[in-house]
């Protein structure tokens, strides 16, 4: 019997993931993270997580096997279908690892490949479903008749920060997207000013919560600009400069502390939902979607529903009674918004269902590059 599963693999930073996915069920979601080993660089050293990788990825894609009842053994009785794995966006040492190990089991096992793009992975890692007590639940046809088109999706991680639109899965336009630092390292660079440790997201999460948002006036930034792009540059030089004038950062109070955390954080994502809210005037998106390791973040998740539900009660009071609420999804757990292979395992199951896997396999080589919508 063929359970149509998928192995997926994702080495294309610097956590080792590897995942089992029906449809867009996760039986299973393994990760190797290691920040421990790059917490001394304040950032993710290739050769260290390469290597790291390398160490890792036997055990990790036998876990996530095990753990979704899937003996390696019983691997060539046919139970899966497919094998996944990130092509890119990555760093290419880190891509390396898992694209030799796909191409390895694909072999062995005689079945077919399937190159993943990491970006495409978090825009759709709010359709994966937890499994139910009951076992599989197929749910793959279900959830994607669910989906009301058009669909924005925000995908806002240590990487990347884009908006992607699409009127169907697999037909991507990047509408607006970072000219530099990304959300994520925008908040672990400030994080690092303020001593908070590597990656500070989480962090200045935990303190924004005992913080005043509004009680440092960072700067709203591309105001000016009528396109959709982001920039973060600016806030991380405000934040620099403002530790400065305060002193410096062992001056710093407590409470200080945490209201410069809320109001950094604050406002990382006021640029966010000031750009989304322009691309819902104009663009009439049906749902918004949300990914990556930022939105793990509460508040973000918080000021993108406020936004969603203040410009719809708009659009009513204009007059259009019957405006539609506008959906919105993030995934269901942590796990889902971290680097991970489960949202790899989403992807390559439409893909499967298209035909779309690697004609060669044998040469599939890695994309560091490669932008979501790009062929
Ligand atoms: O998606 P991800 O695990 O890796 C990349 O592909 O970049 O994202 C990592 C980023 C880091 O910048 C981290 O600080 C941030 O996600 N992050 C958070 C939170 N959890 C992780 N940022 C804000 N709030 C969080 N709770
Ligand atoms: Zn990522």
């Amino acid at each position: 019997m063929n359970d149509k599963l998928i192995l997926a693999i994702d080495t294309s930073c610097d956590d080792t993931a590897a995942a089992v996915i029906h449809g867009t069920t996760v039986l299973s979601n393994v990760i190797a993270s290691q920040t421990e080993l790059h917490r001394p660089y304040g950032g993710v050293f290739p050769t260290v997580a390469k290597q790291a990788h390398q160490e890792n990825i036997e055990r990790v894609v036998e876990l996530a096997l095990k753990r979704a009842g899937v003996g390696t053994d019983k691997l060539a009785k046919g139970r899966l279908a497919a094998v996944a794995v990130t092509q890119g966006p990555g760093l290419a040492p880190a891509l390396e690892v898992g694209i030799i190990h796909a191409k390895n089991m694909a072999k062995t096992h005689k079945l077919p490949l399937i190159a993943v793009n990491h970006i495409e992975a978090h825009a759709l890692s709010p359709l994966a479903q937890a499994k139910r007590r009951s076992g599989i639940n197929l749910s793959l046809n279900n959830q994607r008749r669910e989906i009301v088109f058009p669909v924005l999706s925000v995908v806002v991680s240590g990487g990347h920060t884009e908006f992607i639109v699409f009127d169907e899965i697999g037909t991507y336009t990047v509408v607006g997207k970072t000219l530099d630092d990304a959300a994520g390292e925008c908040l672990d660079k400030i994080g690092r000013m303020l001593n908070l440790g590597y990656p500070a997201g989480p962090i200045i999460e935990h303190f924004a919560k005992q913080g005043n948002p509004n009680h440092f006036k960072f700067p709203l930034p591309l105001t000016q600009t009528h396109d959709y792009n982001l920039s973060f540059s600016g806030l991380k030089t405000y934040a620099r400069n403002l530790i400065r004038d305060l002193g410096g950062v062992e001056s710093l109070s407590r409470s200080d502390l945490y209201h410069f955390c809320a109001s950094a954080q604050n406002a990382v994502f006021r640029h966010i939902t000031y750009k989304l809210n322009k691309i819902i005037q104009d663009v009439s998106v049906r749902e918004v979607w949300l990914g990556g390791g930022v939105a793990a973040n509460q508040e973000l998740r918080k000021m993108i529903k406020k936004t969603l539900s203040d410009f719809v009660k708009t659009e009513r009071k204009k007059g259009k009674a019957d405006y539609p609420n506008i959906r919105f999804r993030a995934p269901y757990t942590a796990r889902l918004t971290m680097d991970n292979a489960a949202m790899i395992g989403v992807v390559a199951g439409f893909k499967l269902e298209r035909g779309e896997v690697v004609k060669d396999a044998g040469e599939l080589d890695r994309r560091p590059r490669w932008e979501i919508g790009e062929q």
